[in-house]
């Protein structure tokens, strides 16, 4: 695996400069959440870092490049290609940035539909990108909070925030989103804590 400095010079290389800064942004944000919740610093900083790589890939080339690649589309990629940017990042820290370790690649892999039995490291590169400090919906402070206090719990919230937003503009939810979503919703059947998020 390459040295996060060498990452970031070749990540900037890659990526618009807007995208870039995103991902430093993403970085930093899942490093306080690492610190927070006692998580490895520099697993959850690479996954973080590299979150958005297969984004060098043009969302309208994505298709044809993921079946170049030989790598698997499901339905819902099928019709929003833009979420293939989470398999061809996958791809890309294997190939050009030198990472094998499974949870540093779930992290990019679950980063933009989430899951079912996501590790800490996941969640914290999930809500990190979220949450990074240029971002900015209504509730966001709180939901900063609540990533400090409780990721399960934020996650959650973090869901429904997503698949109401999905239901609004008549898009697509892939499965992974609303399986993490019942498995949370399961769990902590008390909602309350994320009224605040309910547009
Ligand atoms: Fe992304
Ligand atoms: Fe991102």
């Amino acid at each position: 695996m390459l040295k996060i400095e060498e990452m970031k010079r070749i990540l900037k290389a890659s990526l618009p400069l807007k995208r870039y800064k995103h991902s430093v942004a993403v970085y930093e944000t899942a490093l306080e959440l690492a610190s927070v919740h006692g998580l490895d610093m520099q697993k959850v900083g690479v996954s973080a870092l590299l979150h958005d790589c297969g984004r060098e890939v043009p969302g309208r080339e994505s298709l044809d490049m993921a079946a170049k690649l030989g790598i698997e589309v499901d339905e819902t990629e099928k019709n929003q290609p833009i979420l293939l940017h989470a398999k061809l990042g996958v791809y890309y820290a294997q190939h050009k940035y030198g990472v094998t370790d499974k949870e540093i690649l779930d992290g990019i892999l679950y980063h933009t539909t989430g899951a079912p039995d996501m590790t800490p490291l996941a969640m914290a590169v999930y809500l990190a990108d979220l949450l990074e400090p240029t971002r900015d919906f209504p509730g966001i402070n709180k939901m900063r909070q609540l990533a400090k206090e409780d990721m399960e719990k934020a996650m959650m919230c973090a869901y429904g925030q997503t698949i109401r937003y999905l239901l609004e503009y008549d898009l697509l939810i892939h499965p992974n989103c609303i399986y993490g979503y019942n498995q949370l919703a399961g769990k902590f059947k008390n909602r309350d804590r994320c009224g605040a998020f309910k547009g």
